[in-house]
């Protein structure tokens, strides 16, 4: 257990602390922080990446049992095809690092997002890595080729080729990417922008907000931690009075 227990919790004023089960993170700032240290910003993913694996250590510290990272959206094809090229190549290291050389903290993987836009070759690495990590107790969404209207699209066409004709929100929940998963709790943006940028649309209704100016590769526990004692601040009332 880590500094945080995020379990529901009598407070010493005797109210409860709300349970988090779930955090997301919108991984932004990696081409500034580049840009600061006059790098390209293919060194700002490679950085991004490093703190991506520290970042998710830490919440398993904090015994967090899901936790989704925005890796790239359905629209960061639109970048210089040297950029993509550039995280896409990352994204395979990842993969057969994870593949391997296993490490000590380790979660069970799952991919959100379009995966037809990717060669068979990564799709295969991107199964194996999937099988190999199902046994694992905290849980890992990485959202690739990801968006939020995509993932509704997605769902409602599921549904049309079940042959549905009429639609219930629990439906739609459970045609999702992350489908029998919880929504998240707290959504955290780093690189100072006030937006979701197209993740999580439908999922983030009730999800608490928290945005940070610290760039992503400079993201550390402490961030974390601050992140976390917000969301144990809030009151959350889902529409209800309390
Ligand atoms: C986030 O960092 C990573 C991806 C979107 C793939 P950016 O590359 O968007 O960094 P900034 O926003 O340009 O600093
Ligand atoms: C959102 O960041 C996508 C990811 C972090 C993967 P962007 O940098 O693409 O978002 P915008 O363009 O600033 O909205
Ligand atoms: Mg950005």
């Amino acid at each position: 257990m880590g500094l945080f227990s995020l379990k529901k919790k009598k407070t010493e004023s005797g109210g409860t602390k709300p349970p988090l089960r779930h955090i997301a993170f919108i991984m932004d700032g990696n081409g500034r922080w580049a840009k600061k240290r006059g790098l390209p910003r293919e060194m700002g993913h490679k950085a991004g990446a490093e703190a991506f694996r520290r970042i998710v250590e830490c919440c398993i510290d904090r015994d967090i049992e899901l936790v989704t990272v925005y890796a790239f959206s359905t629209e960061n094809w639109k970048r210089p095809q040297s950029e993509v090229d550039g995280i896409m190549k990352l994204f395979v290291e990842y993969l057969h690092d994870g593949l391997e050389n296993p490490r000590q903290k380790n979660s069970k993987i799952r991919f959100l997002g379009d995966n037809s836009r990717f060669s068979p070759e990564i799709r295969e690495l991107m199964e194996r890595i999937v099988e190999k990590s199902s046994h694992y107790p905290h849980a890992l969404n990485i959202a690739i080729n990801y968006g939020g209207r995509d993932d509704i699209v997605y769902a409602v066409n599921s549904l049309i080729a079940e042959g549905k004709t009429e639609i219930t929100e629990e439906d739609i929940s459970s045609h999702l990417y992350t489908s029998g998963q919880p929504d998240p709790d707290l959504i955290v943006r780093t690189g100072g922008e006030w937006r979701l940028s197209n993740f999580l649309t439908w999922q983030s209704t009730y999800s608490e907000l928290f945005f940070t100016n610290t760039l992503w590769p400079d993201m550390s526990d402490k961030d974390v931690d601050e992140a976390l004692e917000f969301f144990t601040s809030r009151q959350r009332r889902f529409g209800q009075v309390k």
